[in-house]
């Protein structure tokens, strides 16, 4: 099997400087050697080339209170091609972030290779305001309502390429990892039946059941078949143990839990995708090491690091 790296060095989701340097820092680090020690054939020619778009972060002037539209969406719509066009080369596309706004861009690539694929968003945060309930305007809280098709999504720039038919339904994601859900997020989540498991389940339940329960829910209790899109926001772990992001939330999963998740996924042989963002070596510069290691880390258990 064949992964394929897909660096994205984008920021312009939030509002901190540094994350854009998250994908190369993976690379560095040495992600793509301990790939092949795994046995897998890695891919990896260099960064996806978004200078241009970068260059728009700042001059993008918001459109209500939605910051860097043009520049986010630009961004996801050629992330979208990239996951797109490794998948139908029989890839597994692995992107490293950047914020999650990106998510936008894998998961709308995914959906049109494998439209009976699954989301598992791993994260402190639902990213699933609208533009018109994001308290922030930060489009890295976003992506999933955009993925969703909900009301308010349906604005320039992004209506000009997302599809009229949302990509994603809300059965479609399960959420684990819950901490900081802003009101407006909370009633989506709700109203929509959107499967999630706060850290209050995984303290309730224990990390091994609230896995079992996600799959079991994604896959209507049968046999554990459908293809799985894993986004990993760093964020979800505890900031004592990956402390160099953007919006970190006390109350985390563990280096386990985290660690758990992704070995667990990779045991059901039904990872098509993964995502790993958020990670921003310019903050906590003293963890920044740290935070990257366990970037790194994570990957290769969902890679099949640690099981026989
Ligand atoms: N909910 C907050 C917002 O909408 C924070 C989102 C954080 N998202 C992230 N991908 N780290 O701004
Ligand atoms: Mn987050
Ligand atoms: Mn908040
Ligand atoms: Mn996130």
């Amino acid at each position: 099997r064949t992964v394929a790296i897909v660096g994205c060095p984008f920021s312009g989701g939030q509002g901190r400087s540094g994350v854009d340097t998250g994908p190369n820092s993976l690379v560095a680090a040495g992600l793509p050697a301990s790939l092949e020690e795994l046995g897998w054939k890695v891919e990896f020619d260099g960064h996806q080339q978004f200078e241009h778009i970068n260059e728009l972060v700042g001059s993008d002037a918001p459109i209500g209170v939605m910051k860097n539209p043009r520049a986010v969406s630009e961004v996801s719509r050629l992330v979208a091609a990239a996951v797109e066009a490794k998948l139908r080369e029989h890839k597994l596309p692995l992107t490293l972030g950047g914020d999650h706004s990106l998510a936008l861009g894998t998961i709308s690539g995914t959906k049109r290779v494998h439209p009976d694929a699954a989301v598992l968003w791993i994260d402190a945060h639902a990213d699933i305001n609208t533009p018109s309930t994001t308290p922030s305007g930060n489009l890295h809280g976003c992506p999933v309502s955009f993925l969703l098709g909900l009301p308010g999504t349906d604005v320039a720039p992004f209506k000009d390429w997302l599809p009229a038919k949302p990509a994603l339904q809300a059965q479609d994601i399960v959420y684990i990892g819950l901490r900081d859900i802003d009101s407006g997020e909370r009633k989506i989540l709700r109203e929509n039946g959107i499967k999630c498991y706060s850290m209050h389940e995984v303290d309730r339940y224990g990390i091994g059941k609230v896995v079992d329960m996600a799959l079991d829910h994604v896959n209507g209790g049968s046999s554990r078949k459908r293809p799985i899109h894993l986004s990993f926001d760093v964020d979800a772990l505890d900031p004592s143990v990956a402390p160099s992001t953007g919006t970190p939330v006390r109350g985390g999963l563990t280096f386990r839990e985290g660690h758990y998740i992704c070995e667990a996924l990779y045991e059901t042989g039904s990872i098509v995708a993964m995502d790993l963002m958020e990670v921003n070596p310019s903050l906590m510069q003293d963890h920044a090491e740290q935070t990257i290691a366990i970037g790194c880390s994570l990957i290769r258990s969902a890679m099949g690091e640690t099981l026989l």
